[in-house]
């Protein structure tokens, strides 16, 4: 069911709706839309909040009964007033869908909680995707709908215009794209074969503006994606390559995603243990991702020339699986020895990355679920960031920033290289010493771009949410794909101003 926005300048007493939501800070006075709720209540409101243990912190909810407009008022907690974010605001716009999504039609105040400072466009769209990716639910294989939810209509009090109309536009656009991705992330692997997962992104991309390659077994020999092709002969599902074109008319500068395409993970030949396996299904976050963020570059307006390259495979170990000591050749020529048929992310993605530096990009950026190591080093909510420039770097930093995705650097140093040295190839696919994991992992990328500036997002942790989580939900998160999409819409506009 899909939800629709209108941004409205009445009171909110004066607006129709089953539930008003309105934001109540920790440490200030009530505010607009809490006064009309304390009026409808008869002054009554601190005493019904106090008796509830409610007092304005972050993630608080409140139901009060009011006689007003709305039959009941939702008391959504901000914490403090000084530090309020753009990313509170989607943390609160999800306490809408989650707490009043069984009722039709939501008013709110929520955007008059922002300060002066923040864009009223971009308030607007935080509060919208908090909502829509909040309100997100994968109901695909239930029998029976457990969905409580009603929710067609979100009314934004307080205005802002245009701008907040605009907004609420991009947020549903971008929240559809990231709702796809959760969709395949959620899809069982029996479902999603390599096959079947290109033919989704052919699906989606269509009427987009965005050209779609899918290369099949015999393309790729012509291509030496000899990575690709290793990892995929295990498997009865044969692999694919899906490249990926968005070439606007006078492009500004181009960009280049590549995304870790595994549709299941069993380790292969160096299989994982059971419970290891559980969430493998999720090893193609960092292609749905790519895929996602592709679909509505053309919508976004985005000015960049953007290519995808997304290896799909399934990791499987059986008679004709690579065995350990098997050495592969990639598309730029390089060899490595895969001493562990369970480290085949980034057998993969050297060929996808050879090819993305081949055409000389501004950048490029791979996601990728790439090792339990980073993990280990940064927990669940953040993905490590590895860049050969610094520069680059940076621009991707700060387009996760606005996005509101967690990610934070991590280094590639150059002494651990030797870590990676073969007795017989170029490289070996695991690090001796055991320690690290993600950086020598990094440091086998890095042999594939030669010298464009690139940035690798190990999104192992935060692909997916072991519980619900602000307007996170449980599965798959769609991780990434609000940060390439605001990377992509502000490269161009960076280029246009230089
Ligand atoms: N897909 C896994 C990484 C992973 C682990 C993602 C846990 C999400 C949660 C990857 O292919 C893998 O198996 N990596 C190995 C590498 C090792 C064999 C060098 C790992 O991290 O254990
Ligand atoms: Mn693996
Ligand atoms: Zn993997």
């Amino acid at each position: 069911m899909s939800i629709s926005f209108t941004v409205a300048s009445s009171a909110p007493g004066r607006t129709r709706a089953d539930v008003l939501a309105v934001p109540i800070f920790a440490d200030r006075a009530f505010g607009p839309g809490a006064d009309a709720v304390d009026d409808a209540c008869g002054g009554s409101l601190a005493r019904f909040m106090e008796r509830a243990g409610f007092d304005g912190g972050r993630g608080q909810s409140l139901f009060v009964p009011i006689d007003a407009t709305a039959k009941t008022a939702l008391l959504v907690g901000l914490g403090s007033a000084t530090d309020l974010t753009l990313d509170d605001l989607r943390v609160a716009g999800a306490l809408i869908s989650q707490k009043a999504g069984g009722s039709a039609r939501v008013a709110t105040t929520l955007a008059d909680a922002a300060p002066e400072a923040l864009n009223r466009g971009e308030v607007a769209q935080a509060i919208g995707e908090g909502v829509l990716l909040g309100g997100y639910e994968f109901l695909e294989y239930r029998s029976k709908s457990p969905s409580k939810r009603k929710l067609t209509h979100v009314v934004l009090l307080g205005g802002g215009g245009a701008a907040a109309t605009r907004g609420l536009g991009r947020a549903v656009t971008i929240s559809g794209a990231v709702a796809w991705a959760r969709d395949m992330v959620n899809t069982p692997a029996r479902e999603l074969a390599p096959d079947r997962f290109a033919k989704f992104a052919q699906q989606l991309l269509r009427g987009t503006g965005v050209r779609v390659e899918v290369l099949d077994v015999a393309a790729m020999r012509r291509e030496r994606l000899g990575g690709v092709l290793g990892v995929g002969q295990g498997s009865k599902q044969p692999p694919r390559f899906v490249k990926m074109t968005y070439s606007p008319r006078g492009a500004r500068g181009s960009i280049a995603f590549v995304g870790k395409g595994v549709v299941f993970d069993s380790g292969g030949l160096s299989i994982k243990t059971g419970s290891g396996m559980e969430t493998m299904k999720t090893d193609m976050s960092g292609a749905a991702a790519v895929i996602a963020a592709m679909s509505v570059l053309g919508e976004l307006g985005v000015t960049t020339k953007v290519v995808g390259y997304t290896p799909m495979v399934e990791n499987m170990p059986s008679g004709e699986a690579i065995r350990p000591g098997d050495v592969l050749t990639f598309r730029n020529g390089k060899t490595a020895e895969v001493l562990n048929t369970d480290a085949e992310g980034r057998l993969i993605l050297a060929d996808a990355l050879s090819l993305a530096a081949e055409a000389k990009p501004d950048g490029i950026v791979d996601l990728a679920t790439l090792t339990g190591a980073c993990v280990v080093a940064l927990g669940e909510k953040i993905a490590g960031l590895m860049a050969n420039d610094e520069s680059f770097g940076d621009e991707v930093e700060s387009a996760s920033k606005r996005a509101g995705e967690q990610m934070w650097p991590l280094p590639l140093p150059k002494q651990y290289r030797k870590q990676i040295d073969s007795e017989i190839a170029d490289m070996k696919n695991i690090g001796s010493g055991g320690y690290g994991g993600a950086l020598t992992a990094g440091l086998f990328l890095q042999e594939f771009v030669n010298d464009v500036p690139w940035v690798h997002l190990d999104i192992a942790g935060p692909a997916r949410a072991n519980a619900d989580d602000g307007y996170a939900r449980r599965g798959g998160t769609g991780f990434g794909v609000r940060t390439l999409l605001e990377l992509a819409e502000h490269h161009g506009a960076a280029k246009r101003r230089r």
